[in-house]
């Protein structure tokens, strides 16, 4: 589904979400305060901006994976283009079966991608595993908010949407997932408790226009 709407990826993101996404990636890269010669797993990285962003904010080491070659293709170009490629690489591959071994990363971030995974736990283990000790994971999900601004916003990602959506990328059936797909993941407090359940501590969350979107952030245990 997405190496089909990779080439309308960015400009659907931007347009649907008021440019909003950048300002919620970039608190991904706050709150994970990056130092140099660090090394961070972007997961589903897709057309890379969340890598982009690490890569520009500090002199860390970035591998982004994602299961789409045509988001990837999309991804290098930009990271070319920018002159960040010296900082990023990028694999092809399964965040369910990361071929990482264990312990290898500092970081961990996946945005707006655990909710399209078909197994959400077996991804937070994979994450947990290939975390060094001490590491940091951060999610940046899409959520549903509570009380009548939750029903508005479910309002609008069943009927105006998927209109936009298909309209700007030519697939409809995309952002008609993308409605059920949100309601489908975990509440907050529900994905906290997965997290702790695989071992994840000091579970924090930030929240994003009224709880559109938002932020969990978990370490692995020394
Ligand atoms: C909504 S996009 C998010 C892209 C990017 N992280 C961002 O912030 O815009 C979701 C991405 O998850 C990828 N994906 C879905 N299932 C995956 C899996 N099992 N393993 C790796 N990537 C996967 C898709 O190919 C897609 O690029």
């Amino acid at each position: 589904m997405f190496s089909s709407l990779a080439h309308r990826y960015d400009l659907a993101n931007h347009l649907l979400s008021l440019n909003q996404d950048k300002r919620w990636r970039k608190a991904v890269v706050r709150w994970a305060n990056p130092q140099a010669g660090q090394h961070l797993l972007d997961l589903c990285t897709g057309t890379g901006d969340l890598a982009l962003d690490f890569a520009k904010a500090a002199d860390i080491q970035v591998t982004g994976i994602d299961i789409s070659d045509k988001m990837l293709a999309i991804a290098a170009d930009k990271t070319k283009h920018i002159g960040f490629d010296h900082r990023i690489n990028y694999d092809e591959g399964n965040v369910l079966e990361l071929p990482y071994p264990d312990h290898q990363f500092d970081l961990a971030t996946i945005a707006f991608g655990l909710r399209n995974l078909p197994n959400y736990e077996q991804g937070l283990r994979e994450m947990f595993r290939v975390l060094k000790p001490g590491g940091q994971l951060l999610i940046l999900e899409f959520s549903l908010p509570k009380g009548i601004w939750g029903k508005l916003y479910l309002w609008y990602l069943k009927n105006i949407l998927p209109h936009i959506g298909g309209w700007i990328t030519g697939k409809k059936d995309a952002y008609q997932y993308l409605d059920q797909s949100i309601r489908d993941f975990p509440a907050r407090e529900d994905l906290s408790d997965l997290m702790r359940s695989i071992g994840f501590q000091d579970i924090g969350i930030r929240s994003f226009q009224g709880g559109i979107a938002l932020i969990h952030q978990g370490l692995k245990p020394q």
